[in-house]
């Protein structure tokens, strides 16, 4: 949450600035600002709303400078308005601030501040640190980097932050603890980024700063410190993913991009699982086959989305591998006593790798002597960083705030581990893990029959979109898509959306159920199908409209339910990376039928590093 970006060097620093917010801006848009230092000036233009508005306010404006930074917000502390937004400067109006994050002590630090005088512009965590920061230099800091480190050593929290001070111009220090930050080196200069896709314009050599890694930018190059000054590095890694892949390529949201790039991330996602034997690889996993054979319990920890992909792994490593496996929310899981040991393995899901509730939850469970292995599709996240082993999915960056294709690459991914587990424990034969890895091998074709479906659902889109509320309902791995479709519908539509598991239906929702209210059911084939169609029945009798997703030639389907899309046929547990399509589609159709921002819907960010 928030978008953080700074840059010094020779080149015209507003235009870098603003492009790179256009890049970040999922990552947050209650409100927007840039601080740009030179010749002994600091300049500070910030607007409540979207980039647009800091746009309006800039245009014919000149803010230069040799370094600056932009934010982009997602409000933590502080209505989203002109006084909240960042930049946040010092009473004298030389030091500026921007931030991602929560400064957990900040009510103490304001009373102190404010007990010796200090009189505060805005509502915000992050005003308080423009005030140290100022403090710690006429205290005697020898510079900007002195007083930032000085003044970190004094915060609690979780935060990435990058300020500037007009005496230093052509000079930013930026510090990160328990919030990305990444830095890039280019001629005569340097950026720092929230994540790489506000660099990779500009390079694709990475430096991601480590936790209370101090860095100072300049037209130099970038040093790194620890809080105590002394020289240190942060992770460096090379990213192969070009700007192209950022951008919509003429599609009208990147959310319908990124639907549409399912069966490509797909493959990407299954490149190299499999050796010349037929057995099932994982090389980037660092950690080995006997590490695995031992394991008598999975926890899989995750939020939102990525729970959901996590539920629909349990059916796979249950009957695969033969694990018991229990899925709970990571904002959950970590104010729990769970019970772990060392052959408990702990699979913690995050698209970002910089999710806050997941990260605190595997390292609760590492604390506790339990294995975690980190699914994740940002190369060197803080997940990926801190777990003992990482499996990536490959789907390419994610900028729509609703999760999509990293959704199924990640089902993909934890179904090869659930292969792996099997191979390891034995629990499969050899050629039973080949025809599985095989028949996941032909899902990217079976996808891109799935998403020829599209008009027909933008069809149903339309018919649906004026409904106040939609039910989803499903049974074994249908119950998670069931779930997902609900989410994918009420986050960008904000009609309101429930999943339901369609045996509960019965023990009480049901009673929602009004004449003409759209129910969705998952009923491809499998051996509950036969008891999602007296579900389907049960909703039917009490004048529900049903949209069923099926099999391809289940023709009987159509005498129960009033619209069916049909998906190919695949072996049952496989199903959910067929059937969330055609759930994204009529999210994705309904949000855009009523008009919404699909891309950005209110009160959301998509990486979400607070509590
Ligand atoms: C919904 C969505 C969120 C995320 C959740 C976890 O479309 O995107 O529910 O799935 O915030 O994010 P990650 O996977 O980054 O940990």
């Amino acid at each position: 949450m928030c978008g953080i970006i700074g840059y010094t060097g020779p080149a015209p620093v507003l235009p870098i600035l603003l492009e790179g917010l256009r890049t970040l801006e999922y990552r947050g848009y209650d409100s927007a600002g840039v601080a740009l230092v030179g010749a002994g000036a600091l300049s500070v233009v910030k607007r409540a709303g979207k980039l647009g508005r800091l746009l309006q306010a800039l245009d014919g404006d000149t803010v230069e400078g040799t370094a600056g930074v932009g934010h982009t917000r997602w409000a933590t502390h502080g209505e989203p308005n002109d006084r909240n937004a960042h930049p946040h400067v010092d009473p004298a109006g030389d030091v500026a601030v921007i931030h991602n994050g929560i400064i957990e002590n900040f009510a103490e630090l304001r009373a102190k501040l404010a007990a010796d005088g200090a009189v505060f512009a805005s509502d915000t965590d992050t005003e308080v640190v423009a005030h140290l920061v100022a403090q710690c230099r006429r205290d005697g800091a020898t510079d900007l980097a002195e007083a930032v480190r000085a003044a970190v050593r004094r915060l609690d929290g979780a935060f990435a932050i990058a300020v500037v001070d007009r005496r230093e111009p052509g000079t930013i220090v930026a510090c990160r603890r328990e919030a990305p930050l990444v830095l890039g080196r280019v001629s005569g200069g340097a950026l720092l980024s929230s994540d790489v896709a506000g660099l990779i314009a500009h390079t694709r050599d990475i430096e991601a700063l480590l936790d209370d890694q101090v860095a100072v930018l300049t037209r130099d190059g970038i040093a790194v410190t620890d809080l105590g000054g002394r020289p240190a590095q942060g992770h460096r890694f090379t990213v192969d993913w070009d700007i192209a892949a950022a951008e919509k390529q003429g599609y009208a949201h990147f959310m319908l991009k990124e639907i549409h790039e399912q069966p490509l991330a797909v493959r990407e996602t299954l490149l190299g699982r499999v050796d010349a034997e037929g057995r099932v690889t994982l090389d980037e996993l660092r950690a080995d086959a006997d590490d695995f054979r031992f394991v008598d319990k999975v926890y899989i920890v995750a939020c939102g989305t990525s729970f959901h992909a996590g539920m629909v792994a349990k059916y796979a490593i249950e009957h695969w591998a033969g694990i018991g496996v229990e899925v709970e929310i990571a904002s959950e899981f970590r104010y729990r006593d769970p019970i772990l040991t060392p052959h408990t393995l702990v699979v913690a899901i995050s698209q970002s790798g910089e999710t806050a509730d997941t990260l605190a939850a595997a390292t609760h469970a590492r604390a506790q002597g339990a294995k975690v292995v980190a699914i994740s599709n940002v190369v060197g996240s803080s997940l990926a960083r801190d777990a003992d082993a990482v499996l990536y999915t490959r789907a390419g960056p994610e900028i729509g705030v609703a999760a999509t294709k990293t959704f199924v690459t990640q089902i993909i991914a934890l179904d090869v581990l659930a292969l792996y587990l099997a191979q390891a424990r034995r629990a499969l034969f050899p050629d039973e893990c080949r025809d599985h890895l095989a028949r996941m091998e032909a899902l990217p074709d079976l996808l891109a029959q799935v998403l020829d479906s599209e008009q027909e659902i933008a069809g149903l889109a339309r018919r649906f979109c004026r409904a106040g509320y939609v039910m989803f309902i499903g049974r074994h791995v249908g119950l998670p898509i069931a779930l997902e479709g609900a989410l994918k519908l009420k986050e960008i539509s904000y009609v309101h959306a429930e999943g339901f598991a369609a045996g509960e239906m019965k023990h009480g929702p049901i009673a929602l159920i009004t004449d003409g209210g759209p129910v969705v059911a998952l009923a491809t084939r499998g051996h509950v199908r036969g008891k999602i169609l007296s579900n389907i029945q049960e909703v039917k009798a009490r004048g529900a409209v049903v949209l069923a997703i099926a099999t391809e030639g289940d023709t009987e389907i159509k005498e129960h339910a009033d619209h069916v899309v049909y998906v190919p046929e695949v072996h049952e547990l496989l199903y959910p990376v067929l059937t969330v399509v055609p759930l994204q589609l009529l999210g994705y159709h309904i949000a855009a039928e009523l008009g919404r921002d699909v891309d950005m819907p209110r009160n959301l960010a998509k990486t979400v590093t607070v509590e």
